[in-house]
């Protein structure tokens, strides 16, 4: 599925979104996905210190570390700059997916609509977040918009708990699913790396049954 980041992610299946208020709970935050049996991070940049839990992230060289609510091409620089080997945003952009490319990184931007992905393939993208999920059609639409887009993967993210992430996993155009429950922004900000490492686990092991 193009960049070989994107493979990486089918690979493990989930996408953990994080919101991360205290970048020194980054450390903490490390180990409970190592250690839940996911290494990998979409540090969104919704908070100030969300750049430097990214260089934390990405400077172990344990974890696949890319940025999340990435509108804009500064924000694509810094990221990439801070460490970020692929860049999530919340709609399609080809001004975003294009600087993606020339530095040399992946492109995951959302798409939940026919015009949205063509507006993707047309970008040079071929796998998409099918984002706020829930909200737009769930399991239902994905394999609807599958059917004319051949080739094309979704990540589904939004909405999507415990519960149902394995009714996604099901659909063969998935190739991964995305989150924020797997690392709940209490424990976060609690410091409690402990619960973080339990809740990334359980994920884990429903995406695997
Ligand atoms: C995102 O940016 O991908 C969403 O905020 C994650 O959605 P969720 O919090 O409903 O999992």
């Amino acid at each position: 599925a193009g960049h070989p980041v994107l493979a990486e992610l089918a690979r493990h299946r989930l996408v953990p979104v994080i919101v991360i208020e205290d970048p020194s709970a980054a450390t903490l935050l490390g180990d409970g996905l190592v250690g839940g049996g996911l290494p990998v991070a979409e540090v969104t940049l919704r908070t100030p210190g969300a750049l430097d839990a990214i260089a934390t992230l990405a400077a172990r060289g344990d974890l696949l570390v890319g940025a999340g609510t990435v509108l804009t091409v500064d924000q694509v620089d810094r990221a990439v700059d801070a460490g970020a080997q692929y860049i999530v945003s919340p709609g399609t952009s080809a001004e975003v997916i294009a600087r993606c490319h020339e530095r040399g990184v992946a492109a995951l931007p959302g798409a939940v609509t026919a015009t949205e992905v063509q507006a993707a393939l047309t970008a040079g993208v071929t796998t998409v977040k099918f984002f706020p999920a829930s909200t737009s059609g769930g399991p239902a639409a994905i394999r609807a918009l599958a059917a004319p887009f051949a080739g094309v993967s979704f990540v589904p993210t939004g909405g999507i708990g415990a519960d149902d992430v394995a009714q996604y996993l099901a659909i063969p155009a998935v190739s991964a699913v995305g989150g924020s429950w797997m690392v709940p922004r209490e424990a976060l900000r609690n410091g409690d790396g402990e619960e973080i490492r339990r809740q990334v686990a359980a994920a884990v092991s429903a995406a695997t049954k």
